[in-house]
């Protein structure tokens, strides 16, 4: 399937990554890139780095070692805002949602970064905020169609089953129309139909907005089936990248995580 799509330049390039904590070596000088409208996962065995990987490139953690390259830029200092200014959003492998809040208000936090107004302008009610809260309100109200959660939009997200809160959090990624997506297992823990709907949903964000995602999922099935192309990493070191029929033949990626198990 994927094949007949286009896929575009390399736009994020991570040159010999490294990261340690301590004396935890999570990343060991990692090198592969993403190019523009793919869908590329990162695959590996339990702590083999893959989130530190999603950290890095939205600038949670800085590597001591090694050079990012978004959009033909070297990158210096980043954080997570700075990170979502570039376009960069993401879910995260334990929900991060506010549980009280409804689903609608979850949401708008992911507009967070694009509004321009003060707060205390906000506050009031008042001029040009009056205008962004409204042209922020119909984005989100986009977003709700979309991934077809208008049911919920009242209900406190802590309320939910998991598979929508899921949902929910893909939501509040795109909300910030994200040229570039990070997923980090956003379908663990679902049963088969959400997992579809989810694989459904992931497709459509990507063919529809063009947005460039990057993937972490243990369901082989679904690495294999929607993703371009695929790094396998184990212990923090890079073992196999490749297209999905690359990977599955690479007996180095066999022996380490494909084995028998999956
Ligand atoms: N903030 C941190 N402080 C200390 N060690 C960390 C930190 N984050 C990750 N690590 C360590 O780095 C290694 C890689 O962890 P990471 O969470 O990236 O793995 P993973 O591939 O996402 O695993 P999983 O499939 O279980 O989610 C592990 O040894 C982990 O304990
Ligand atoms: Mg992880």
């Amino acid at each position: 399937m994927a094949d007949t799509r286009q896929i575009g330049d390399v736009i994020l390039d991570l040159q010999n990554i490294s990261l340690a904590f301590g004396g935890v070596k999570a990343l060991t000088d990692i090198s592969f890139n993403v190019r523009q409208h793919e869908i590329r996962a990162i695959i590996g065995p339990n702590g083999a780095g893959k989130s530190s990987m999603l950290n890095v490139i939205n600038g949670v953690y800085h590597p001591q070692h090694g050079n990012i390259v978004f959009h033909g830029e070297k990158r210096r200092e980043m954080n997570p805002t700075k990170a979502a200014r570039q376009g960069i959003a993401r879910t995260f492998q334990n929900i991060a949602l506010f549980k009280g809040m409804t689903v609608l208000d979850n949401i708008m936090t992911g507009r967070n970064t694009k509004m321009r107004s003060s707060v205390l302008a906000n506050a009031l009610w008042w001029g040009p905020a009056r205008n962004e809260e409204v042209a922020h309100r119909a984005k989100v109200e986009q977003v709700i169609d979309f991934l077809e959660i208008q049911h919920i939009r009242k209900t406190p997200v802590g309320r939910l089953p998991y598979g929508l809160q899921k949902r929910v959090e893909l939501a509040r990624a795109l909300a910030a129309e994200p040229s570039m997506l990070l997923l980090d297992e956003p379908m663990a823990g679902m049963n088969v139909e959400e997992k579809q709907d989810m694989c459904r949903f992931i497709l459509d964000v990507n063919d529809q907005f063009g947005t460039t995602i990057v993937l972490i999922e243990h369901d082989m099935g679904v690495v294999m089936d929607i993703s371009d192309r695929v790094v396998v990493l184990d212990y923090g070191k890079k073992i196999g990248d490749g297209t999905p029929d690359e990977v599955k033949n690479n007996p180095e990626v066999i022996k380490a995580y494909l084995g028998t198990t999956h």
